[in-house]
């Protein structure tokens, strides 16, 4: 896929997320991704939890695996993330924030930790997520009150997007989140917010539109309204990445095939549009699991068991 990506669009990239386990255990899944994907995407490694799981003991050893890999392989990487609601380890979550010198604590932490983080990985990567799911889940509008919220206000995108710039003024910084993929309030937001970021000093090149599409009925992503997303987003001076970008079969393989072909398309018409991730790369580790580790939501990606399905050959015939 890269390779008849680059043809189209040079600079283009198609990326996809994945964990070191599958890639250094399983040597087909590690042949497809590198056989296709010019990208990498850490699904978990960039974490805050996987990266610092007490305060002040870092665990790069996976990460810098990841980007051992890539750099061999000529494959540029997308940070993932620094902060995200969902992947705080406790220590970070539970920073006390009563008083006001328990936030000037709280505050140093977390500033310590995004230098360290950014510190340590700069010059390895191309893009960062600084900020990952700002709103609240279900469609919300408003910030989510996380530690970073509590700390610094809700201007705490550019406390973290300007110690992201003073680790590493070359990393282009994103804000990714779900469900703002087509036109509407959620997207409003995530426009306006790296706005403001920006015009209060803060970084931010673009914004990342996950595009998980679970459910065919409801949540198609049609060219016209991508179209009109990219647009809007390139009149604001911002670049869109498609950042994790998977599909359900839930109205059957054709559908399926036709919404990822129409998102890679339609992206990839847009100037604006830097890159198109997919979430995963085959099934077999598909992120949508039960607790016995068995899919939820059958099959997402574009290989299931090692074959390519007809979502890839879609993608092919998009490109
Ligand atoms: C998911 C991973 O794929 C899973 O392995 C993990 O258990 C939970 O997180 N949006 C994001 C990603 O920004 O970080 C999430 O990744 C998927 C949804």
């Amino acid at each position: 896929l890269q390779s008849l990506a680059a043809r189209v669009r040079p600079g283009f990239r198609i990326g996809a997320a994945v964990a070191l386990g599958p890639l250094a255990a399983d040597r087909q899944y590690a042949r497809h991704f590198v056989g296709n994907f010019g990208a990498l995407t850490p699904e978990n490694a960039m974490k805050p939890q996987a990266l610092a799981p007490r305060q002040g003991v870092y665990t790069f050893e996976e990460a810098d695996a990841l980007l051992d890999l890539a750099a061999s392989e000529d494959i540029s990487v997308h940070g993932h993330t620094i902060a995200f609601t969902e992947a705080m380890p406790r220590w970070m979550r539970d920073l006390p924030t009563d008083s006001a010198e328990d936030r000037r604590a709280s505050a140093d932490a977390l500033l310590d930790y995004v230098r360290t983080v950014v510190t340590h990985f700069r010059g390895r990567l191309d893009s960062l997520d600084v900020v990952n799911e700002p709103f609240d889940v279900d469609q919300g509008t408003d910030l989510q009150e996380n530690v970073w919220y509590r700390v610094f206000g809700a201007s705490y995108p550019v406390v973290v997007s300007k110690a992201v710039h003073d680790a590493d003024p070359d990393v282009r910084q994103f804000i990714n989140e779900n469900g703002a993929d087509v036109p509407g309030p959620r997207q409003d937001a995530l426009r306006r917010l790296a706005l403001d970021t920006n015009a209060q000093g803060g970084h931010i090149a673009g914004v990342g539109l996950q595009a998980h599409v679970y459910d065919l009925d409801t949540d198609t992503v049609s060219a016209d309204d991508l179209t009109t997303t990219l647009e809007r987003f390139a009149d604001a001076g911002l670049l869109v990445r498609i950042s994790e970008n998977d599909v359900t079969d839930s109205e059957g393989q054709d559908a399926q095939a036709e919404q990822y072909a129409t998102i890679l398309a339609t992206c990839l018409r847009s100037e604006a549009c830097v890159s198109y991730t997919t979430w995963g790369v085959d099934d077999r580790y598909d992120w949508f699991t039960d607790e016995d580790g068995r899919l939820q939501q059958g099959h997402d990606l574009l290989f299931d068991d090692g074959s390519p399905t007809p979502a890839y050959d879609a993608l092919r015939e998009a490109l």
